[in-house]
């Protein structure tokens, strides 16, 4: 059997970003024959990003509505909380004794941080915590700890999965006695949305504030974000030009091959960009609709996606136990007799 594993940070509204590039991919390749998934909230990541509990713990809602109201069939997937796996914070610190500094010191998101404060003229480690900084570690723990073969994310999560997989090769050398204790794990990428741009054609990202959420404020949000997605000042009758408009990025998420070029002929032959963007609200709520309907049935049922969470950490655990006592073992925490 093949293991699928991926995870979403708990900080804010799912976005059409997290869906095509995530969410999507992930509960697709769950049904495929022969594979395991494990999906899960990645909770423990978001006190990386986020200090207030009432925001993580309405988006740990949200993120588990939308994984269901999506269609993952909770008797095929293991969907649980990161936090209810202490699995995870044992293997991270095993994880974290065999991890070079200097490798930690390449990873885009601590980057991103010590490029930001040098840019407003703060001390470079000024907003970098230790959480921050270990953070590629904490998630090859998530990765490790099921010994997951694919990780279906986005781009932005390459580095980190590439990360991962020198970590488990280190530890596998260091420990495994010619065994493999890890799996190596592949980052899966799906093409085309890898990186969804957002409304002002950035990479669609919570901390850009530049997204269109998948299901919250209802198609009226959907609409005015549409609306707010930047397009170059052509007017309704001009021709334009398709490639490199992010409308048409986004539109292509949710489109089959004859719809992509019938958008692409019409935007050509003069297609108003107002026009555009109703086709586009028109395509995405086909879609994301009828999902939306069971999203808010399971948000307004909390009591329902606990159970179902809770039952999925049971089963999350039951499979990681074996494996970290096979690692202490290994690492050499032993019993005396
Ligand atoms: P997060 O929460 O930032 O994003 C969740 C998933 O959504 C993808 N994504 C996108 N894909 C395409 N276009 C976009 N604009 C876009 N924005 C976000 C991300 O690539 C990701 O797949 N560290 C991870 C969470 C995590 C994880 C893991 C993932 C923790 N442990 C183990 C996989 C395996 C994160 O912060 O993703």
């Amino acid at each position: 059997t093949q293991r699928v594993l991926t995870g979403i940070t708990t900080t804010g509204t799912p976005h059409l970003g997290n869906y095509v590039g995530a969410i999507r991919p992930a509960i697709n390749a769950s049904r495929e024959p022969g594979v395991e998934s494990f999906f899960f909230l990645a909770d423990y990541h978001a006190l990386i990003k986020c200090d207030d509990p009432d925001r993580i713990e309405r988006s740990r809602l949200e993120i588990a509505a939308t994984w269901l109201a999506a269609g993952l069939d909770t008797e095929r997937v293991t969907f649980y909380r990161q936090s209810d796996i202490p699995e995870t914070t044992e293997l991270n610190w095993l994880l974290t004794c065999v991890t070079a500094k200097g490798q930690m010191n390449r990873a885009h998101a601590y980057k991103a941080t010590v490029d930001a404060a040098v840019a407003a003229g703060e001390e470079p480690d000024a907003n970098v915590t230790m959480g921050l900084y270990c953070y590629p570690i904490l998630m090859a723990a998530d990765i490790l700890l099921f010994n997951a073969h694919r990780v279906p994310v986005g781009r932005d999560q390459v580095q980190h999965i590439e990360m991962a997989r020198d970590v488990a090769q280190r530890f596998n050398h260091l420990f495994g006695k010619g065994k493999e204790l890890f799996v190596l794990p592949q980052a899966e990428i799906e093409e085309g949305v890898a990186t969804l741009p957002g409304l002002d054609g950035r990479k669609m990202s919570k901390s850009y504030d530049n997204t269109v959420p998948l299901f919250e404020g209802g198609a009226k949000a959907l609409k005015e974000a549409v609306a707010r997605i930047v397009t170059d000042s052509k007017l309704p009758g001009e021709p334009k030009d398709p490639e490199g408009a992010h409308l048409v990025t986004i539109h292509d998420a949710f489109a089959d091959a004859d719809t992509r070029a019938a958008f692409r002929a019409d935007l050509r032959g003069g297609l108003g960009w107002g026009d555009a963007k109703q086709r586009v609200v028109q395509l995405i709520e086909a879609h994301v609709g009828p999902m939306r309907e069971r999203y808010a049935d399971l948000v307004a049922h909390p009591e329902r996606i606990e159970d179902i969470l809770q039952e999925g950490a049971r089963k999350a655990r039951a499979t990681a136990t074996p494996l970290l006592a096979e690692l202490r073992q290994a690492v050499g925490l032993r019993r005396m007799v």
